[in-house]
């Protein structure tokens, strides 16, 4: 018996990755299962069908790919209604947005479907790579840098030419979780001056490391700002207050602002308002990385890039599938990593732990059995 694992073409508007490269079929064949792949699966990561095929999958149409299907992997969950074929009881492991799209997940538990979010993987040591919110922030805190690079009407990088010189931008990253990191060291890379702040103070020395300037609240009551698992918590009133003028007073001499601020299971934090982004120089540019979540600025919008008060603020939905190639690569060695931990050698489905499979279920056996989605 060998378990068979499907990977679906992803049919969301302007996604552009796909769950599994060659790399990564090779890998699960040579733990003996059998891989299948939607044709044009990985068009948009330039992954052609041959190479697939040549890593040893089969490659075929929808219903195909999922017939007797054990496990089903995707990006982005598919619609539970596309799923016809597959075993009872099969996986679909994705990044399936259960707090968002609570429907869908109620439809996998109707479909007799085992859900398994690959968001919700515990940060622990040993999940490290399994966890698709680092391997993916990570890219699009570099692209944020080179988004605004490109909207910004100047150069980074000082430069003394024998016309004059140029002076180096100013650029401000607002949240140094993963994405701000990787903002942080692209934009000194390209020679920028780099400030940042953070409600988290173990950022602090981060921010350092890293040859920029930390921008922190001091003398303001709840000032360690983590909660469980290294993630930020809801600031107090006083934070907030103290927090806005800091930056307000910084903001006015920036050029770029990247702003990557969430928190788990709440809507993005509001860090500048309309009259912050008034006080900057036009031809500013202000990225703003959670516009899916709510947004980090006023103004922003999802999917645009809009002019207000003649700042730019750059809202591009899907950072992480403007670098397809890039982040499927990654994506894909995460729900590798993730299903390797727990193959099963006699060719029977992986036997998850307690703590990540605890974690990360949604459904089961007809139900919804997560906690966070029960409270
Ligand atoms: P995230 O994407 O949830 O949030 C981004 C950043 O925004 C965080 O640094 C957060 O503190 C910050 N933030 C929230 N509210 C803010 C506000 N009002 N003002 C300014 N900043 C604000 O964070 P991410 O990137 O997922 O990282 C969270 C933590 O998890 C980090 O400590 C990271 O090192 C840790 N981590 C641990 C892993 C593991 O052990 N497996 C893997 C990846 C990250």
């Amino acid at each position: 018996m060998s378990v068979r694992i499907a990977v679906v073409k992803e049919t969301a508007v302007g996604e552009r990755r796909v769950a599994a490269t060659a790399e990564t079929v090779r890998k699960f064949i040579a733990l003996g299962a059998t891989l299948a792949v939607e044709a044009g699966a990985g068009e948009g990561a330039s992954i052609g069908d041959s190479a697939y095929a040549d890593a040893g999958a089969q490659i075929g149409d929808r219903t195909a790919i999922l017939a007797g299907a054990d496990i089903v992997l995707a990006v982005q969950g598919p619609d539970p209604a596309s799923l016809n074929g597959v075993k009872p009881g099969a996986w679909v492991v994705a990044s399936l947005n259960p707090f968002g799209d609570r429907a869908r997940i109620d439809a996998y538990a109707a479909a007799g479907l085992e859900a398994l979010a690959m968001e919700l993987m515990p940060r622990i040591t040993r999940a490290q790579s399994m966890d698709i919110l680092s391997s993916q922030s990570n890219l699009a805190g570099y692209k944020a840098v080179l988004d605004a690079a490109s909207e910004y009407g100047r150069a980074f990088p000082m430069m003394m030419t024998a016309a004059g010189t140029v002076s180096a931008a100013r650029v401000f990253v607002m949240g140094v979780g993963v994405a701000g990191l990787q903002a942080i060291a692209t934009a000194r890379r390209l020679g920028a001056q780099v400030s940042a702040t953070d409600v988290r103070s173990a950022t602090k020395e981060q921010i350092q490391s890293l040859g920029a300037k930390p921008i922190f609240v001091e003398n303001v009551k709840g000032i360690e700002g983590e909660g469980s698992g290294g993630y930020a918590i809801e600031m107090s009133p006083e934070y907030q207050a103290a927090q806005a003028e800091l930056v307000s007073a910084h903001i006015a001499k920036q050029d770029i602002v990247i702003t990557t601020a969430l928190i788990p299971g709440r809507p993005a934090p509001r860090l500048i308002s309309d009259a912050q982004v008034a006080s900057m120089r036009p031809g500013s540019v202000i990225v703003d990385l959670a516009v899916e979540q709510g947004g980090n600025v006023e103004g922003a919008v999802a999917g645009e890039v809009v002019v207000r008060h003649g700042v730019k603020i750059v809202g591009h939905r899907n950072v992480p599938s403007r670098l397809a190639a890039d982040t499927s690569a990654l994506f894909a060695r995460n729900l590798y990593n993730f299903l390797s931990a727990f193959w099963d050698k006699d060719g029977g489905m992986p036997a998850l732990d307690d703590e990540i499979g605890g974690a990360i279920r949604l459904t089961q056996s007809g139900k919804v059995v997560n906690p966070r989605l029960l409270g």
